[in-house]
Formats: structure tokens, C-alpha cells, sequence
């Protein structure tokens, strides 16, 4: 297991180039599936779920061909094979496939998701659609399996906002018959790109980005050329280090409207937020303020930032509060950040931070991927040397973040 070691780095000042969006590429390497042209997909992050990802697409048949940050996907020999728990168990994105293999081909057969450090992570609206579109679905010995001679567009209410069942549901219905009106739909700027892509390929998708999103089935669909848009998390995560060191840094290729709830709490905090020829400049003049925070699906503030932002409460004289709303066990970092001498208290679903002046390395480790990005940021500010361990998790979800933050001045290095 590789571990970065982290020290106490002056303020981070400099520019740095936010890839494509990992919650983004997931879905749309899914839902490649619905055709059998090629698609060329631009901008691709090198993570470790997009290796997990290909490697399912190439277990169903797909050929993939990657020159540089493009990938050439060819399904014109995709067979529905059995998505095996080894694969699903270490990627829960790998769920996506199951929406489109169903809608091409009537039947699929997926191992359930593992669980995972950030809560249970059921898939019931998942299923609930599918349903709802005419699939039988059958559960047994770890694996579910559907089958539809055609799904049939119908009007599903999620109980649940869901990015991942929004993202599923919208897979299942784009090859249906007929008309499928989602409600209660995520908003996430990656079900757009996904819409986008889709339409692209030839769908009829309307409504993505608002609640309420209507998928019009057709009968195939075609390959095409996408670029994917911006990791607004990576791009928050970078804010913070920004904020968390007192420095001054320049994001490249950042969607600001993807980033108003993260811009909108930096900024109350003190943290000076600027639109510049290249990007976004994040720089600290003057003392930052304690905040309360409450995460929501979007638009409101990220799941995915708030253990980045806990790292910076912790740094900010005064009280702040963090209430995480949208999974039920995603504080595992406040023992970990505890160790670098953080006073967190929590209390139900909400974290009480205390600031402190100082933070004292130590060995921690990262429980899940913003976990660990949030202990590489306090590393950034603690006393001495932090040791993370487990860093594959944040491989996963960051390209090259130790060499990122170095290039901006942090002492960071990655150790096997
Ligand atoms: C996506 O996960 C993201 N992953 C997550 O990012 C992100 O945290 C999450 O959305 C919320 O924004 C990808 O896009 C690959 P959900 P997903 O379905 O789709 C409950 C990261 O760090 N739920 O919106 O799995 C669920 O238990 C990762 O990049 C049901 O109850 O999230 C959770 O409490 C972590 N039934 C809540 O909804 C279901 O059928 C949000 O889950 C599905 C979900």
C-alpha cells in the first residue's frame, strides 16, 4: 500500500489544470454501451475507477483505445456476459452498466454493489425504475438479474434525489418504448454531460439538470465525439488547499457554475474568489471565518467537498458546524483528523470543529477517497510530517495529486 508522506508547506501559490470529471466519465463509459459504433470520449482522467470501468467494458466485449486523454470505444461486439462481483465489488459505479446492457439487450445479470466506507449505498430506486419500465428482476446468491422484452417509457418519482439511479434510469429509457418522465431527478452537472452525450449519440433526452427529466425512447443509437466536462470536486479540492495554506493558486479549466455552492461557502469564509483569463484564482488575503455547512443533493453543497472543507474548519479559529445529509457514515476522516490534534465533535449527523491554531503530523490513513484528500490537505498545514496511508483510494478519484500540489510548492511525496 503507497502512502504519501506530507509536510508542513508554506502557502501554495501557482496554476493548476483540472481534468475531466471522474462522477462524469463513469456513467458516460456506461452508457457507451447503449450502441454499437464507436464513441471517442476527449478529456479522460487517468483514475483508477476508469481502469475499473474499462475493464468491465472490455469483460462485455468492448475494444478500447486510448491515445493520451482520448479513448476510442468500439462496442460492436458486446455480448451480455455477468458483471462479476470482483469487478462491481470494487467500483460501485460499475452498477451503471446495468441500465444500458438491459435497455440493448432484455437481459442483464450484475453482482450487488458491495457496501462501502461512506454508508450502505442500496440501489433500490435503481431497481425501482427498471421495474417500472416492465423488467423482472430477480435477487439471488449476491446477484440481481432482469430481464424485458422491451422496457416501456413510464412516469418514476424518486424517493431519493439519486445520482446513480437518475443516471440508470435515464440509460434504461433512452433505448425504451415510448416516453419515460423522471421526477424528483438529480440535478448534477454530470447527469447534463450524460444527457449530452446521449443526445449526441441521437436520443431525446429533456430536462437534465432540473428535477423533472423526459426521455423520449428510440430504437438505436449512434457513436459520437464528447468532451467531458471539468472535475468540480478535484477543482474544489484545490480551493481548499488554497484556503487551508494561505496561498494563492490559479484553477485551469474549471466550470464556475458547477462550483457556486463551494464558491459561494469559500467565500463567506473569508477566502478571496476571482474570475481570471485562465480559470478561477483562489488566494487568502486576511483572516478566514469559522462557517456552518449543510450538504444537499445539488445544488446545494457537495457531498464530495465536505471532508475537504472539515480539514479547513479545523485550521479557522471559532466554532464551525458540518451536517451531512446525503450519506449516513461519511465522517470516518474525523478520527483520523482527530489524530493531527483537530477537536471535532459529532453529534448525529452533524460535526461540531472547534479551530485550532496548530495540527501535529502523525500517521493517518484514508478511509475513502475525500477522506483521504481531506488528510492531505490538513497535512499541508499540520506541524512536522503526516503519513496517509491507503492512498488508492484518492488514486481513484485524483490524477497525480501529489505531483499537482507539488508543482504549487506543497512537500509532498508519494512513498510504496
Ligand atoms: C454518486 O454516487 C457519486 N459517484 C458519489 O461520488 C457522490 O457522493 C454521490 O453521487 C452523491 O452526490 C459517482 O457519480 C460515480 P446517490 P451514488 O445514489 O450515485 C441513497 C465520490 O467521492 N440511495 O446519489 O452512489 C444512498 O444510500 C463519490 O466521487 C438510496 O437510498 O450516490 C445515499 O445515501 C462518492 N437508494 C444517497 O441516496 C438508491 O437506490 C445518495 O446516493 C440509491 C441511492
Amino acid at each position: 500500500m503507497a502512502s504519501f508522506l506530507v509536510s508542513k508547506s508554506g502557502p501554495l501559490k501557482g496554476k493548476v489544470t483540472i481534468n475531466g470529471a471522474k462522477n462524469s466519465v463513469l456513467p458516460i463509459m456506461a452508457a457507451s454501451l447503449l450502441s454499437d459504433k464507436c464513441s471517442i470520449l476527449e478529456d479522460i482522467p487517468n483514475l483508477e475507477d476508469v481502469n475499473v470501468m474499462c475493464e468491465l467494458l472490455e469483460h462485455f466485449g468492448s475494444r478500447l483505445d486510448f491515445k493520451g486523454r482520448q479513448l476510442k470505444i468500439d462496442n460492436g461486439n458486446i455480448q451480455p456476459a455477468l458483471a462479476p462481483y470482483d469487478l462491481v465489488r470494487k467500483m460501485r459505479a460499475s452498477f451503471l452498466v446495468m441500465g444500458p446492457i438491459l435497455s440493448r439487450f432484455g437481459r442483464v445479470k450484475i453482482s450487488l454493489p458491495g457496501g462501502c466506507a461512506i454508508g450502505t449505498r442500496p440501489i433500490d430506486l435503481h431497481l425501482k425504475g427498471f421495474a417500472a419500465m416492465g423488467a423482472d428482476i430477480t435477487l439471488g446468491h449476491g446477484y440481481i438479474e432482469a430481464k424485458a422484452d422491451r422496457l416501456q417509457g413510464n412516469r418514476i418519482y424518486l424517493d431519493f434525489p439519486s445520482v446513480g439511479a437518475t443516471e440508470n434510469i435515464i440509460m434504461a429509457a433512452a433505448l425504451a418504448d415510448g416516453l419515460t418522465i423522471l421526477e424528483n431527478a438529480a440535478e448534477e452537472p454530470e447527469i447534463i454531460d450524460l444527457a449530452n452525450y446521449i443526445n449526441s449519440m441521437g436520443g431525446h433526452i429533456r430536462g437534465a439538470g432540473t428535477d423533472t427529466i423526459k426521455i423520449e425512447g428510440v430504437k438505436e443509437l449512434n457513436g459520437c465525439t464528447h468532451t467531458i466536462i471539468p472535475d468540480r470536486i478535484e477543482a474544489g479540492t484545490f480551493m481548499v488547499a488554497a484556503a487551508i495554506s494561505g496561498g494563492d493558486i490559479t484553477l485551469c479549466n474549471v466550470i464556475e457554475d458547477h462550483l457556486r455552492p463551494v464558491i459561494a461557502k469559500l467565500k463567506e469564509a473569508g477566502v478571496k474568489i476571482e474570475t481570471v483569463e485562465e480559470g478561477m484564482r483562489v488566494y487568502v488575503n486576511g483572516p478566514l471565518h469559522s462557517l456552518d455547512l449543510k450538504t444537499l443533493p445539488y445544488p446545494g453543497f457537495p457531498t464530495d467537498m465536505q471532508a475537504q472543507m472539515m480539514a479547513l474548519m479545523c485550521t479557522i479559529p471559532g466554532i464551525s458546524m458540518i451536517t451531512e445529509t446525503v450519506f449516513e457514515n461519511r465522517f470516518m476522516h474525523v478520527s483520523e483528523l482527530k489524530r493531527l490534534g483537530a477537536k471535532i465533535k459529532i453529534e448525529g449527523r452533524s460535526a461540531i470543529i472547534e479551530g485550532v491554531e496548530r495540527l501535529q503530523g502523525a500517521e493517518v490513513r484514508a478511509t475513502d477517497l475525500r477522506a483521504g484528500a481531506a488528510l492531505v490537505l490538513a497535512g499541508l498545514f499540520a506541524d512536522g510530517t503526516t503519513e496517509v496511508t491507503d492512498v488508492h483510494h484518492i488514486d481513484r478519484g485524483y490524477e497525480d495529486m501529489e505531483s499537482k500540489l507539488r508543482s504549487l510548492g506543497a512537500n509532498v511525496k508519494r512513498v510504496p
